[in-house]
């Protein structure tokens, strides 16, 4: 069998020395008919691994449930990686940061707050032996000491970053040793003396993240891995998008220079990004450094790959450096065709009032519940209340993390955490008042991992606390069921009518089947789009994105169906479809 471990200096593979030349591509963020074509156009690039992460809650979205199939796939996606020639690293967590939900922590898993978060707590930890019980086979059984593709298994991500329990992190490699994980166990941690000193054990290989001043980030490494081969596990060679912020570019050529500097000194390196994809849905995470700040629905990361698997310059720039390392295939492969351009008028409207319970249960509480108290891990919830012309006001404790007012349906403001507003004056009468509230993402990185989402800490009036709430917690993942049949049995509307939000609008284009599109939803506001019943993300108006990508396989040539649920108002009813995509302004 062959083999592959740590010697003095160098990656052993086979006994003889190895540089690790490996991208960071996650499958949960491609569609799984494209995982294909995007680990091939690695292997043209000349890397010789893909390194994914393993988001736990994607597998686990519920409490009890853990899935494997279609877009979760892991097993199929490894093979794939085994296809192509190239080995795999596998970072399974339990915590990945990645810019995802939670950093792939469950929320169900952190509502209760007597369960630990990174950290040597024996509720926690029963957690993770079930996850670990339930993925590691697949990954054990795909090693390259049994035949299979995996070189290594990352434990925990920048632990110490966040904490400092050497307990916790010995668990974690009892875990995955007990569970037939034989590879070499590696950690990765920020270019900081304090946190590779907590983020390690003597036991584990230490690596480094980082995206430029290699040499310097190298000579911080080495003193805290004196032995075996030095590796950026993360070369940052772009940047994630915030939503209201610029769009993050990092020069193809200096990217390039840094990667050089790398491989020159015989370092090994995983690229992050080599392809980012897309937070599809309600995946994205955010950021809570005083500011709440959610990711972009786009990660495209301005990655040598971009979102749409088109090599870019910086593919070719890191391709010409990578061949002074090692082989680079002659083949290059293709730009594709500019998408299929059209306008679209969407004809069909309902009001979100008219949706609402068919979406969801209504259920009735004695006090203002947080989502995690409804066992509605994200997306968005209704929370109804009566009030009087007395109340005037209406404050939450907190708002996690935006909400649409309305009294009666008339609109009434917006609440939102990244502005720092949880309160609104209310017109003074009385009626039923609304809070379509949005989890935008729950934080993944830092002290608020972990955090209640919702509306934390009860409400008041100028005149009395509002303890009667009703909510519904709102399946929006996909367009199906009742929801599907009110936007198909809707009337005509023209599509030049204002529309006033919240509504869902629907409408109908013929297109090329499978090919890749990008949807650009000038003069809307802010919501989400589906097509064909499958949720895209968020768009939004406050940018940077312009575009959002429609992976081809999601279209056929007839009757494909895209519906918007548009929370505020737009001129009219049409969207369009553009040659390519438009991330936004970068930063001058
Ligand atoms: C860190 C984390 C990654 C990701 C990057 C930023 O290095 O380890 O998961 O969050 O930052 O993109």
């Amino acid at each position: 069998m062959p083999t592959f471990e740590i010697g003095d200096r160098d990656f052993l593979l086979d006994g003889r020395p190895h540089q690790v030349i490996s991208g960071a591509l996650h499958y949960f963020r491609v569609h799984p008919d494209q995982w294909a074509d995007r680990i091939r156009k690695a292997r043209l690039m000349g890397l010789n691994t893909i390194e994914t992460y393993v988001a736990w809650n994607v597998h686990a979205p519920q409490r009890g449930r853990f899935d494997l199939d279609g877009p979760r796939d892991l097993g199929r996606f490894l093979d794939l990686v085994a296809d192509e020639g190239l080995h795999a690293i596998v970072r399974p967590g339990p915590y990945i940061c990645a810019e995802w939900d939670g950093g792939g922590l469950p929320g169900w898993l952190l509502a209760d707050p007597d369960v630990g978060v990174r950290r040597h707590e024996p509720r926690y930890l029963s957690a993770i032996e079930q996850y670990y019980d339930q993925l590691l086979p697949l990954v054990a059984e795909r090693q390259i000491t049994r035949g299979g593709t995996v070189v290594a298994v990352q434990v925990e991500n920048e632990y110490g970053a966040y904490g400092d329990d050497p307990e916790y992190l010995r668990a974690l490699v009892a875990m995955v040793r007990d569970r037939g994980i034989e590879v070499p166990l590696l950690t990765c941690d920020q270019a900081d003396d304090a946190m590779q000193e907590r983020g390690g054990l003597p036991e584990l290989h230490r690596t480094v993240t980082f995206g430029a001043r290699a040499a310097e980030r190298l000579e911080l490494l080495r003193r805290h891995q004196p032995r075996g081969p030095l590796m950026c596990m993360e070369f940052w060679n772009g940047w994630f998008d915030s939503w209201g912020q610029h769009h993050h570019v990092a020069p193809a050529e200096t990217n390039a220079r840094d990667l050089d500097d790398l491989l020159a000194m015989g370092a090994s390196v995983n690229v992050y990004m080599f392809h980012g994809g897309t937070n599809f849905g309600f995946t994205n995470g955010a950021n809570d450094k005083g500011t709440y700040a959610p990711i972009t629905t786009s990660y495209d990361y301005d990655a040598p790959l971009a979102e749409h698997g088109a090599p870019t310059a910086k593919y070719h720039a890191m391709r010409e450096v990578i061949a002074r390392y090692a082989p680079v295939p002659d083949e290059v492969p293709a730009d594709p065709p500019p998408a299929p351009e059209a306008a679209v008028g969407l004809d069909r409207r309902v009001p979100f009032a008219a949706a609402a319970d068919l979406l969801g249960v209504a259920k009735g509480w004695d006090h203002l519940p947080t989502t995690d108290e409804l066992e509605h891990w994200s997306g968005f919830t209704l929370y109804r209340t009566r009030v009087t012309a007395e109340d005037r006001v209406i404050t939450f404790g907190e708002v996690r993390d935006r909400a649409v007012v309305a009294l009666d349906g008339d609109p009434v403001g917006v609440l939102s955490r990244a502005e720092g507003t949880r309160t609104l004056a209310l017109p003074a009468r009385a009626g039923e008042l609304t809070v379509l509230l949005e989890d935008q993402g729950r934080v993944n990185y830092g002290p608020r991992i972990g955090e209640p989402k919702g509306l934390v800490g009860g409400a008041r009036t100028a005149v009395r606390e509002v303890t009667a709430w009703e909510t519904v917690a709102l399946r929006l993942d996909a367009v199906d069921g009742a929801l599907a049949d009110l936007l198909a049995a809707a009337p005509a509307t023209p599509v030049d009518e204002p529309v006033a939000g919240p509504a869902f609008v629907a409408g109908t284009f013929a297109t090329a089947a499978g090919a890749d599109h990008f949807l650009r939803l000038d003069g809307w506001s802010k919501g989400l789009v589906w097509v064909n019943g499958f949720l895209l993300g968020r768009y939004w108006s406050a940018g940077p994105t312009r575009t959002l990508y429609v992976p081809g396989p999601l279209l056929r040539a007839e009757g494909n169906e895209i519906v918007l649920l548009e929370l505020h108002a737009a001129a009219g009813a049409r969207v369009a479809f553009v040659a390519g995509p438009d991330l936004g302004p970068s930063a001058p």
